[in-house]
């Protein structure tokens, strides 16, 4: 999509991140904090997109010793605004690229922003990036959706999310399936005007982000279908991929 960069998701959502993903996820982010907690022990942890705060903040809370990157400088200055939000290093930049002083034992990627990088390359230079980053026991934890398109025809899909008496909102999706992309194009039609918030991302299997892993040097240790580490199955929407340095 012409003109989506790194920072485009910031710049469009950064406002109302919080508002919706919050409390739409609170369940969720409980989950993944207990997990992620649970991984890390007394180690020190790096959040790769650390967006507005909404996992790292707890697991700070915790007493864990967070640090963060982060693409989008709006999205940070929500996370400055929320309590403890200014003790937390972030390092401004591309989670394919910056490097953060020091190693950590945990380093975790989630809500599917792996995607968000929007090549193969990219996404392996990710996986690169985090091994560069890890201590020799720590562990990488991806989580994201498994891709599925049984709702698309002819390569694309359109979906309406609410039909009030003020206001519609509908998304158009459209599926390269040989970049691995979808692009989509969010649209809300009220009294006031029309507001669009694009959005554009590479999709990968679960085998090929396995594949990436090696090619950083680390091994699949755990792969589970949600936080609560339920068992991963062919039909799981979602997994949660721990992965460690692979053993020589
Ligand atoms: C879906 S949000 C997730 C934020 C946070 N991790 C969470 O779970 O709430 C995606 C985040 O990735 C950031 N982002 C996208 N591409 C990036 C990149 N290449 N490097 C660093 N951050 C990026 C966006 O600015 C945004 O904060």
């Amino acid at each position: 999509m012409k003109g989506y960069g790194t920072k485009t998701f910031g710049q469009l959502n950064a406002e109302q991140y919080d508002m919706i993903y919050e409390d739409l996820m609170l369940e969720e982010t409980l989950d993944s904090v207990e997990t992620l907690a649970e991984l890390a022990g007394d180690g020190k942890v790096l959040e790769l997109a650390i967006g507005t705060g909404r996992v790292a903040l707890p697991l700070a809370a915790r007493g864990l010793s967070v640090h963060g990157i982060e693409a989008s400088e709006a999205m940070v200055a929500k996370l400055r605004q929320k309590p403890g939000g200014s003790a937390i290093p972030v390092e401004i930049g591309d989670i394919a690229q910056v490097r953060v002083k020091g190693t950590f034992d945990l380093i975790y990627l989630v809500f599917n922003t792996i995607f968000n990088l929007t090549t193969q390359e990219d996404q392996v230079c990710c996986f690169k990036n985090a091994a560069r980053h890890l201590s020799a026991k720590g562990v990488f934890v991806v989580e994201t959706v498994v891709p599925d398109f049984s709702e698309y025809v002819d390569g694309q899909r359109m979906k309406g999310s609410w039909a009030k008496i003020d206001s519609a909102r509908f998304e158009i999706a459209i599926h390269d399936r040989v970049a691995q992309t979808i692009a989509f194009q969010r649209i809300v039609i009220g009294e006031d005007g029309t507001r669009m918030v694009p959005h554009f991302m590479r999709y990968a299997w679960p085998s090929e982000l396995d594949l990436m892993a090696q090619l950083a040097g680390l091994e699949r240790v755990e792969r589970w279908a949600w936080w609560n580490r339920s068992p991963f199955r062919s039909d799981s929407k979602s997994h949660v991929t721990v992965y460690a340095r692979a053993r020589q």
